[in-house]
């Protein structure tokens, strides 16, 4: 693949006008999320979205996420349902995903569901990614905007990192503010409600997704049926090896720890904040994985978003 000059656009009227030009131009741009960043293309564009997966070095099964404005733009490329229309009031725009079976004259490329008969779509909040898809008025594909396997980037500065010459611009929003993936919700069940499926844990919790459904959600069954790189056992490596659950470290470990804990080389939150902690987590496990070689983790709470980060690290720290 040819290098490119990768922008740095800011997240001005100029930088969002740019980027909206590049991605009409069958170009990649990274944009911020709520969640983390994406690496974007028009999803109607095969080549374009061909260009995803080349800059990721992804494997080329696994289907992408298309973001859209609001719910009235979702309905023009999946077939809605009840629960869909109870999750999106209550938490679009937002950090949740729904997998929907795809309806007539959708126009998206079929590289974007990977040739599924289903697509995730995702309404997020992050007033840049709004400003995006208005400027850019159509579906913006993008997975999270790190090479495949790696560690997911909160900041434009990670984009760069992993990405630098391989992608057209970066549009820079400072900070994503939760830090960890989209909940993913599956909707492609049988009945009124297509069965939902929780496919993915992130900051919108069950509790939550429950509570909006008024019913319990299902558990994912085989991995194998959804492939899912979130899915996968080892996704978000750092290159150190990471033993979890630590509460004593052993010679030679760097400790991210969480609560007060003594020694830590670094603290997701030293307040014992769950939500802190996941805002922090990519973050600091980039900076420990630059210098260390051995990252031991405290504890992390398995309630609220405390599952997604424990969903996480147990990826980040599986054999590979
Ligand atoms: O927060 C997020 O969700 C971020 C931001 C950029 O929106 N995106 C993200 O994308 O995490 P990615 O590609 O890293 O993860 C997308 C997940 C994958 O696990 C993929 O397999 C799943 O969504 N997915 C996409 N389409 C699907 C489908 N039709 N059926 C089941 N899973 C699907
Ligand atoms: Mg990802």
């Amino acid at each position: 693949m040819t290098s490119l000059n990768t922008l740095l656009l800011p997240s001005d009227k100029a930088g969002i006008a740019q980027a909206a030009a590049l991605l009409a131009d069958g170009g990649l741009v990274a944009l911020p999320t709520e969640t983390v960043y994406g690496l974007g293309a028009d999803a109607r564009a095969g080549k374009a979205v061909a260009g995803i997966y080349a800059a990721k070095g992804r494997p080329g099964f696994n289907p992408l996420i298309v973001h859209v404005p609001n719910s009235a733009a979702a309905q023009t490329y999946v077939k809605w349902n009840d629960a869909a229309e109870r999750l999106a009031s209550a938490f679009w725009p937002g950090p949740l995903t729904l997998v929907l079976p795809l309806c007539e004259g959708h126009g998206i490329a079929s590289l974007v569901t990977a040739g599924l008969d289903s697509l995730a779509v995702r309404c997020p909040a992050h007033p840049v990614a709004q400003a995006l898809l208005t400027a850019f008025n159509g579906p913006i594909a993008a997975p999270s905007a790190n090479p495949s396997g790696k560690i997911s980037p909160t900041t434009a500065a990670h984009v760069l990192e992993g990405l630098s010459g391989k992608i057209d611009a970066v549009l820079d929003g400072g900070s994503t503010e939760i830090g960890l993936e989209s909940t993913i919700v599956g909707l492609t069940g049988l009945g009124q409600t297509g069965a939902p499926t929780l496919l993915r844990h992130g900051s919108i919790t069950r509790e939550m997704l429950e509570a909006a459904l008024g019913a319990e959600l299902h558990e994912a069954t085989t991995p194998a049926a959804i492939t899912a790189p979130g899915q996968l056992a080892s996704h978000y490596a750092p290159d150190a090896a990471l033993r979890l659950n630590v509460t004593a470290t052993e010679q030679g470990e760097a400790l991210l720890g969480f609560g007060p804990v003594e020694n830590a080389t670094l603290n997701l939150s030293p307040a014992g904040d769950l939500r802190e902690a996941a805002a922090n987590l990519f973050a600091m496990l980039r900076e420990l994985d630059a210098t260390e070689v051995k990252i031991a983790v405290s504890p992390i709470p398995a309630h609220g978003i405390g599952l997604a980060i424990n969903d996480r690290l147990i990826r980040a720290a599986a054999p590979r």
